[in-house]
C-alpha cells in the first residue's frame, strides 16, 4: 500500500517522490510506503486551508458541522474492525487495545458533534461600570482559522481526533501532520471525514518528518494555532517556533501512583498491571512510579510480580494478546539501556528486563533512586518502579519531585486522606481509587510543569480552538 499527502481531497504519491516505509513492529512486514510531501505541498495545504476557512468553514452553521461529525462517528463504528487492525499493524498495539481506541474515537466524534451546538457566549453587565448605562455588551466564541495538528504514534487515531474533531466542531480548518511511524489510520480518517461531508479543503494531510514539514508548518504566518502531543524536547521547539500563535502541548509524564495501607490491594494490583504495561507503557500517563506503604509493600510486590508474569505476550493481532512489541527496536534498545544504567547503580530487576528485537519484557524494578532515568525522566516503555514509603508527607514530596505533572492515582479507602493528598499533588489530574493511566475523553486532560500547556478533552480543546470576541452596542436613550 502506497499512501500520499492529501491536499484539497487530492492524493500525491507520484513515483518521483522520496519515500519512507512503515513496518509492523511485531514482524517487520511492510504496512505502507509513504510518499513524502515537499515544501510547495506544505504551502498549498496551508493556502487551501486558509481559503476554505474564509470561504466555507467559518460560515458553516453549527448544525451542519455537528452532522458531519455525527456521520463520521457512524462510519467509523461501522468500520471499527478495519481501523483497529490498521492501528495494530502500524503500531504493534494488541488488537483488544486497538479496538478500545477505535471505540473511544467514535465517542470523541459524538462528543464533538454535541459540543458544536453549545459554543456559547455571555452577556456582560455593562452598567456595572460608571458610564456604562445604555450599553449592551456580549461575547461570542468564534473560530480561529487554520489549526496545525501534529500527532503522536501511540494513539494514532484517537489523539488525532482529539485535535481534529474539536477543530471542526469550532469551525476551523486543519493541516494534519501525523507521526511518520503510524500515519495509516490518520490517512484513513481523513478520507472518512471527507466522505462524511467535510469540505475537502478543510482537512489537509501532510506526510513528512518534523524537520521537513513540522517546523515550517509551526512557523507559518497563516497558521493560527498549533496543537501537539509528543515529547518534551519537540514541544519546547514548537513553543519557541510558534511565536504569537496559540499553542496546546500535551507532553510527557512519569506518573506516580500511591497505595496507602488501607487500599483495596487486589483491585490496585490488577489495575496497575494494566496501568504500567498497556501498550508496552507507551502511554503518557502510564503508571511509572508506584509508591506503596511499607506495611503492605511485600504483599503488593509479590502479587504485582505474579500478575505481571501472567500477562499474555505475543502477536498483537491475536485477540488474546495483552502485551506486545514496542514501536521499534531503537526505542526498545533505549529503554533497555535505562534498565541497565539503573542496575549498575544499585537497582534490582524483579521481573523482566530482557529484550528481544522490539519486545522488551514487562519489567518491575525496585531499590531505585530518584535521580535514575527510570524515575526522573519519562520512560515510555514497559518499566515500572515500586518504592516503599512510610508517611503521607514523604509520599507527597516524592510524587511531586518531578519536572512533570500530568496525572496521578491514589488508592485508599479514607476519603479525607484521598482529598488531602489530591489537593497537594502538582498534577493536571488526580484519580482516586483508579490508576493514573485511566482517561475518559470528556474530562479535561493536560499537565502542569513540563507536562504541557492547555487542556484537551473535547469541550476544553474546543474552547482553546476559539477566540473570545466582544460585541458592544450603545443605545440612544
Ligand atoms: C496519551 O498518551 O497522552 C493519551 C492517553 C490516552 O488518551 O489514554
Amino acid at each position: 500500500m502506497k499512501i500520499g499527502s492529501i491536499i484539497n481531497g487530492e492524493e500525491y504519491r507520484e513515483e518521483t517522490r522520496e519515500t519512507i516505509t512503515v513496518k509492523n513492529p511485531y514482524n517487520e512486514e511492510m504496512v505502507a510506503e509513504l510518499a513524502l510531501a515537499k515544501e510547495d505541498d506544505l504551502n498549498r495545504a496551508i493556502d487551501i486551508s486558509y481559503d476554505t476557512f474564509h470561504q466555507t468553514m467559518k460560515k458553516m452553521p453549527a448544525h451542519d458541522r455537528a452532522d458531519i461529525l455525527l456521520k463520521a462517528s457512524k462510519l467509523l463504528e461501522e468500520r471499527k474492525n478495519e481501523f483497529a487492525e490498521t492501528i495494530t499493524k502500524e503500531a504493534g498495539k494488541p488488537l483488544q487495545f486497538s479496538l478500545g481506541e477505535v471505540q473511544r474515537s467514535v465517542q470523541v466524534l459524538r462528543f464533538a458533534a454535541e459540543e458544536a451546538k453549545h459554543i456559547e457566549g455571555k452577556v456582560i453587565p455593562m452598567d456595572a461600570a460608571i458610564g456604562g448605562e445604555n450599553r449592551i455588551g456580549f461575547t461570542k466564541r468564534v473560530p480561529l482559522g487554520v489549526v496545525a495538528a501534529i500527532t503522536p504514534f501511540n494513539f494514532p487515531l484517537n489523539l488525532t481526533l482529539h485535535k481534529v474533531a474539536p477543530a471542526i466542531a469550532a469551525g476551523n480548518t486543519i493541516v494534519l501532520k501525523p507521526a511518520e511511524k503510524t500515519p495509516v489510520s490518520a490517512y484513513k480518517l481523513v478520507q472518512l471525514l471527507h466522505e462524511s461531508g467535510l469540505p475537502k479543503g478543510a482537512l489537509n494531510f501532510l506526510l513528512g518528518t518534523g524537520k521537513e514539514i513540522g517546523d515550517p508548518l509551526v512557523k507559518h504566518d497563516k497558521i493560527h494555532k498549533v496543537t501537539f502531543t509528543g515529547s518534551l524536547p519537540v514541544g519546547r521547539t514548537i513553543r519557541e517556533n510558534a511565536g504569537f500563535k496559540k499553542v496546546t502541548l500535551e507532553l510527557g509524564s512519569n506518573s506516580p501512583n500511591i497505595l496507602f495501607e488501607d487500599a483495596d490491594l487486589d483491585y490496585a494490583v490488577s489495575s496497575l498491571v494494566k496501568g504500567a504495561f498497556a501498550f508496552s507503557g507507551q502511554v503518557c500517563i502510564s503508571a511509572q512510579r508506584i509508591y506503596v506503604h511499607q506495611n503492605i509493600y511485600d504483599r503488593f510486590l509479590t502479587a504485582f510480580i505474579e500478575k505481571t508474569e501472567a500477562l499474555k505476550i505475543g502477536d498483537p493481532m491475536s485477540e488474546e494478546t495483552e502485551f506486545g512489541p514496542m514501536i521499534n527496536e531503537d526505542e526498545a534498545k533505549r529503554a533497555k539501556t535505562w534498565i541497565d544504567d539503573a542496575v549498575d547503580n544499585g537497582a534490582k530487576v524483579e521481573t523482566g528486563g530482557e529484550r528481544d528485537g522490539t519486545l522488551l519484557k514487562p519489567t518491575i524494578m525496585t531499590n531505585v533512586k530518584s535521580d535514575m532515568k527510570i524515575i526522573a525522566e519519562e520512560v515510555f516503555a514497559p518499566i515500572v518502579s515500586v518504592i516503599p514509603f512510610s508517611s503521607e508527607n514523604q509520599v507527597v514530596h516524592q510524587s511531586n519531585d518531578s519536572i512533570y505533572g500530568l496525572q496521578a492515582g491514589i488508592f485508599t479507602r479514607d476519603i479525607d486522606r484521598a482529598f488531602r493528598v489530591a489537593d497537594q499533588l502538582e498534577m493536571g489530574g488526580v484519580w482516586i481509587n483508579e490508576m493514573s493511566t485511566y482517561r475518559q475523553d470528556n474530562h479535561p486532560y493536560g499537565g502542569v510543569k513540563k507536562s504541557g500547556i492547555g487542556r484537551e478533552g473535547v469541550q476544553y480543546a474546543l474552547e482553546d480552538m476559539t477566540e473570545l470576541k466582544f460585541y458592544g452596542i450603545r443605545l440612544n436613550g
